[in-house]
């Protein structure tokens, strides 16, 4: 059976692995892969490194999820490719460091919009498009589940972002539709630039595995994930072990 998937923030970083291996795993000439995309050059690069068949299968479509109006234009661009909907995959996410006390008003708003609200309105205008046992995850995080010092708001909005899954699930009791979050701990990705090497070593510490994942590894849970039809309101830690010591 071929399958409309569509999947946020898919040009970088995690993202784009998961695109990856969607495109990987596609066997179907009908499947077709909706990317969402923030920065152009991000888009223009990744496309350039496909390979025909597979830029054939993708539609790049441009929104900024931070904004409410960039979630109905994305929506309607989506619904204008494809009335139907298999799988959906959440994956923007926004952080900051800042200090709490230098939060002002605006950043915690933003930060909680774009990870936690937009989401949420993003699936609720997709909800009566999904075709049975359709799948939805949602990119949380081990900042979600425990309290994050380096950044409350993230933490928070990913707190948000896992409860979120299991209180959908009971949205879409009668549909079939099985929804998920997956909470990495750390993952080397473009979201890591600037991280300075005593910081990899203090949190490498603190991981049985002593380092972080590759983006790849976080594809292959969320695939896993996509094509089991059992797993449903549940939040997926893929962590290396962290807190060992
Ligand atoms: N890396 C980690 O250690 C880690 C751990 C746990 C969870 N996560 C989560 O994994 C997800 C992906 O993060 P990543 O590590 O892959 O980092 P990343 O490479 O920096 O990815 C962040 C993505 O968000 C996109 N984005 C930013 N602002 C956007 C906006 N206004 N509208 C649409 N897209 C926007 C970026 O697009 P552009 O590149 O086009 O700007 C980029 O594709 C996030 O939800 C993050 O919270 C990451």
């Amino acid at each position: 059976m071929s399958k409309i998937m569509v999947l946020t923030s898919g040009t970088s970083g995690i993202g784009k692995s998961i695109a990856l291996k969607l495109l990987k795993e596609s066997h179907d000439d009908n499947d077709k892969l909706i990317i969402n995309y923030f920065e152009e050059d991000q888009m223009v690069e990744m496309s350039a490194e496909l390979s025909e068949t597979d830029r054939n299968e993708v539609s790049f479509v441009y929104a900024d999820l931070s904004t409410y109006e960039g979630l109905e234009g994305f929506v309607s661009d989506i619904l204008a490719i494809s009335d139907k909907i298999d799988w959906l995959i959440c994956n923007t996410g926004i952080g900051t460091y800042k200090k709490f006390d230098e939060y002002d008003y605006e950043l915690f708003d933003r930060i909680l919009r774009t990870n936690l609200s937009i989401p949420t309105f993003m699936i609720q205008k997709l909800k009566p498009h999904f075709n049975q046992y359709g799948k939805i995850i949602l990119m949380g995080s081990l900042a979600g589940k425990l309290p994050y010092s380096s950044s409350l708001v993230y933490s928070v909005s990913k707190a948000g972002v896992h409860h979120l899954a299991q209180c959908l699930m009971k949205e879409f009791d009668g549909t079939y539709v099985s929804i998920n979050a997956i909470a990495p701990s750390f993952v080397q990705t473009p979201w890591q630039k600037g991280r300075s090497e005593e910081s990899y070593e203090r949190i490498n510490k603190k991981i049985n595995l002593h380092r972080f994942a590759e983006s790849d590894e976080i594809a292959k849970l969320v695939y896993d994930t996509l094509t089991n039809d059992f797993i449903n309101g549940t939040l997926l830690e893929i962590t290396g072990g962290y807190d060992y010591f």
